[in-house]
């Protein structure tokens, strides 16, 4: 198995790389790209660990030697908040850099999964997805959006809160990645909250990508924890690839439509990526309203990133 980093000398790449170095399976290759001359470094780095995975590094302006034969493709490249910013303003730059570099995927390795962290992941996703298309290579079941974090931060606020072990709490998060979209289905985590506590831990699970950009004053976005999301994301996907049955991951994808082209819910994992998109079950008033309030800002995000490959 064959993963690529792009974006690999970043804050995110550098923790993903050391998490995946240290967890891919035995055999699998790590390789890693960012246009940072630092990346050969980092490669030689990691692989002074004693893991049986091969890590190779790429600088420069061509990511193609990185991506020959990749299985899993894990894209971070791109710019990252400071404080003031949302999300949306990260567009300008990142759209680019994400259409060229999916752009490079299509041709090399068009049949890996591509998995996008870089923000605005509810437009990256959509630019991604034209893209492909473009190239004539699109799978929908084979592009995800890695919302993971928003899974393991409502697991461990809810943990917190209620003084449980985070690691017996999982909170289906639906919707997209950023400020409303993002909608934590707390009536399905096996706790029970009052509406103040659910009011209040929504709003703290949407918010905490902010809590973290104000806490690092200008240094960047959240890295290790979004490390360890994208990690556990991306080693899902290889052990769905590698034929292990039953893994369920929360990720944005092209489903049924529903709501709207591009939705995060439940997937069921498998050899050629998404094996089915699930059901996210009932929604209590409080989460319909929410998620209804939502759809608007969800489908303009979609159709910016389609705007910009399609003008
Ligand atoms: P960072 O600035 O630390 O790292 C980004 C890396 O991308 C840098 O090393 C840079 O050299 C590289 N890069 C820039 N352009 C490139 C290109 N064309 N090709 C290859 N590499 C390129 O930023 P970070 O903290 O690692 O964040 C990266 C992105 O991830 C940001 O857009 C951030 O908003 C996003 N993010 C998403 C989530 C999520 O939940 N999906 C969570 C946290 C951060
Ligand atoms: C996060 O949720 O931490 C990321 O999307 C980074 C950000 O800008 O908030």
């Amino acid at each position: 198995m064959k993963v690529a980093v792009l974006g690999a000398a970043g804050g995110i790449g550098q923790a993903l790389g050391l998490l995946l170095k240290t967890q891919l399976p035995a055999g699998s290759e790590l390789s890693l790209y960012d246009i940072a001359p630092v990346t050969p470094g980092v490669a030689a780095d990691l692989s002074h660990i004693p893991t049986d995975v091969k890590v190779t590094g790429f600088a420069g302006d061509n990511s193609a030697a990185a991506l020959e034969g990749a299985d899993v493709v894990l894209i971070s490249a791109g710019v990252a908040r400071k404080p003031g910013m949302d999300r949306s303003d990260l567009f300008n730059i990142n759209a680019g850099i994400v259409k060229n570099l999916v752009g490079v995927c299509a041709d090399i390795c068009p049949k890996a999964l591509i998995a996008i962290i870089t923000n605005p992941v509810n437009t990256t996703v959509a630019i991604a997805a034209e893209v492909l298309k473009e190239k004539g290579v699109y799978d929908p079941a084979r592009l995800f959006g890695v919302t993971t974090l928003d899974i393991i931060r409502s697991n461990t606020f809810v943990a917190e809160a209620k003084g449980l072990n985070p690691a017996d709490v999982n909170v289906p998060v639906i919707g997209g990645h950023s400020g409303v979209t993002i909608l934590p289905l707390l009536s399905q985590s096996g706790v029970t909250f009052t509406s103040e506590e659910t009011a209040a831990l929504t709003t703290r699970i949407q918010n905490a990508g902010t809590e973290v950009v104000e806490a690092k004053a200008g240094g960047g976005s959240a890295t290790l924890s979004m490390g360890q999301a994208a990690a556990r994301f991306g080693l899902s996907l290889v052990r769905a690839l590698s034929g292990e049955e039953g893994i369920i991951e929360c990720t944005y994808v092209q489903g049924p439509g529903e709501k709207a082209k591009f939705f995060a819910q439940p997937v069921l994992l498998g050899k050629n990526g998404v094996e089915e998109v699930l059901n996210y079950g009932e929604l209590t008033a409080f989460e319909e309203a929410a998620l209804n309030g939502a759809l608007d800002t969800l489908k303009s995000d979609i159709a910016l990133g389609e705007k910009f490959i399609n003008g």
